[in-house]
C-alpha cells in the first residue's frame, strides 16, 4: 500500500503539543500544494568540516571505521574538498578542510561559544544535500516559507553558493545547514568545486594501509551504508527543530520515544520514498525532556542537554549498519566488528548493547567521538529484520555512556 503522508499515524510515547500536531500536517499539506514534495528526492551528500591539517587523519579514520573511500579532490579559494564514496551508494561524503588554520566563518563563530568545541574551532558537521529537480524553484518555494538561503558574497566559504548547490543558512535550532542539488554526483568535475588535486603517494599509502588493516581484520565486508544520523538539540526546541526539518525536506515524522532514565526523547524522521533507510538515512533529533535550569529540582540525568551546553547544537553521531548475521567466530557480526576495531586501537564508549537472541532486536554501540570531526560513530545490527530505530533500553545505555564521556567541569557544575 502506498504511503499516505497526511494520514500516517506516528509511533511512540513522547507527547507532542497540539501546536506540533497541527503544524506537522499543515507543513505536509503545504509541501504537496507548493510542489516541494515532488521536487525533492533522496539524501545525496553530507558535508563535514575538519580543522586545517586534519583531513588526512580523518580520511584514515574513515578508511578503517567506515566503507567510505576517496574518489576526488578539489581546492577552492578557501578549502580542500575531499569527495568520498561508499561503493556506489549515497550519500557521498564531502570532507572540507580550510586551507588557512585561521579561516573563520559561521562554524568557527558558533564553535567558539561552547567550552568543549573551542579546541577544534573549524570542526563541525555542516549538513546534508538533498536531490532536487530544480534548485531555483526549491529556493523560490522555500523562501516564500521564510527559509533563508546563502547568496553569493554572503559566505566566507564559496562552497555554499556554487551554481551546483543551494544551501540554507545554519538552522537556529540545530546549527545544521540543508543543501540541495540537481546533480547526480557522478561527474564531480561538473560541480566546479575548485582545482582538482591528487593525494600524495604518502597519503595514498597511509589510506591503503588502513583499508588493508580493515580487510585483514574481516570487518570491511560487514560495514554497509549510513543508517541514521542524530542531532542533539535543546529541550525547548525539540518540536521547532523537527517541524523546521519537515519544512525543508520530503521526510516524515516517524515517531518519538521517551527515554525516561535519561530524561530525553529520541525523535525519528524518515524518507517515505525509500524501502531501505540506507538509501536516504533517517534524521534523528534527540532532546532533553526538561531544560537544564529546572533539572536540579529533580536531579534527573541530562546528558543530552549537557552535550548541547558543552558543544552547541550539532550532529552528534552517524550510524552505520553492520550486515546482520552470526560471524563464524561465534559472535554476532557487530560484536565481531567492534572487537576487531578495538584491537586496531579504535576506542568505544562502554560495550555493545542489545541482546539479539531469537527475536527481532537491535545491537548498537557508540565509538568515542572522532578528534577530527567531533562525531561519534554508531554501529548498528538489525537482528532478525528488526524494523525500528532503537530499543528504549539500548538508547538509555548509549546516552548514559556518551554523557559520561562529554563532561565539562566548571564551578560546582560537573556536566
Ligand atoms: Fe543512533
Amino acid at each position: 500500500m502506498a504511503f499516505d503522508l497526511l494520514t500516517y499515524q506516528h509511533v511512540g510515547d513522547k507527547k507532542n503539543s497540539d501546536f506540533f500536531e497541527e503544524y506537522r500536517v499543515k507543513i505536509y499539506e503545504r509541501r504537496i500544494s507548493s510542489g516541494l514534495e515532488q521536487l525533492l528526492g533522496k539524501m545525496r551528500g553530507v558535508v563535514i568540516q575538519v580543522e586545517t591539517g586534519d583531513a588526512n587523519g580523518y580520511l584514515e579514520e574513515l578508511y578503517l571505521m567506515s566503507p567510505y573511500r576517496f574518489v576526488a579532490g578539489y581546492r577552492s579559494t578557501t578549502h580542500n574538498i575531499y569527495v568520498l564514496v561508499s561503493e556506489d551508494r549515497f550519500p557521498r561524503i564531502f570532507v572540507i578542510e580550510p586551507l588557512d588554520a585561521d579561516f573563520e566563518d559561521d562554524v568557527r563563530r558558533l564553535n567558539m561559544i561552547y567550552p568543549m568545541a573551542r579546541s577544534k574551532p573549524n570542526a563541525r558537521y555542516i549538513g546534508e544535500i538533498y536531490q532536487s529537480k530544480d534548485i531555483k524553484e526549491t529556493c523560490k518555494v522555500l523562501e516564500s516559507h521564510n527559509i533563508r538561503f546563502e547568496y553569493q558574497g554572503d559566505t566566507e566559504n564559496p562552497l555554499y553558493t556554487l551554481d551546483a548547490f543551494l544551501f540554507t543558512v545554519p538552522s537556529d535550532f540545530t546549527y545544521n545547514r540543508v543543501g540541495y542539488t540537481e546533480s547526480d554526483f557522478e561527474d564531480y568535475d561538473s560541480l566546479q568545486l575548485g582545482t582538482p588535486f591528487d593525494l600524495s603517494a604518502e597519503q595514498l599509502a597511509s589510506l591503503e594501509r588502513q583499508k588493508e588493516a580493515g580487510k585483514e581484520a574481516g570487518i570491511q565486508r560487514l560495514l554497509t551504508g549510513i543508517d541514521h544520523m542524530a542531532t542533539r538539540i535543546l529541550a525547548g526546541e525539540r518540536e521547532d527543530a523537527i517541524l523546521e526539518f519537515l519544512t525543508l525536506s520530503n521526510y516524515y515524522f516517524w515517531g518519538a520515544y521517551n527515554i525516561h532514565e535519561m530524561n530525553s526523547s529520541t525523535n525519528v524522521n524518515r524518507n517515505h520514498n525509500v524501502q531501505d533507510d540506507k538509501e536516504s538515512p533517517a534524521k534523528v533529533f534527540t532532546a532533553n525532556n526538561t531544560p537544564s535550569f529546572v533539572n536540579s529540582f529533580d536531579n534527573l540525568p541530562m546528558p543530552t542537554e549537557d552535550f548541547v551546553r558543552n558543544y552547541g547544537r550539532r550532529m552528534h553521531h552517524i550510524a552505520y549498519e553492520v550486515t546482520d548475521g552470526d560471524h563464524p567466530s561465534g559472535m554476532k557480526n557487530v560484536d565481531y566488528v567492534v572487537g576487531q576495531l578495538r584491537t586496531l586501537g579504535v576506542p568505544f564508549l562502554a560495550h555493545v548493547v542489545g541482546e539479539c537472541k531469537d527475536d527481532p532486536d537491535l545491537k548498537q554501540i557508540f565509538s568515542k567521538h572522532s578528534k577530527y570531526s567531533i562525531l561519534i560513530t554508531e554501529y548498528v545490527e538489525r537482528c532478525h529484520k528488526f524494523k525500528g530505530f532503537f530499543t528504549r533500553q539500548n538508547v538509555a545505555s548509549l546516552t548514559a555512556a556518551a554523557g559520561s564521556d562529554e563532561r565539562y567541569v566548571h564551578g560546582h557544575v560537573f556536566d
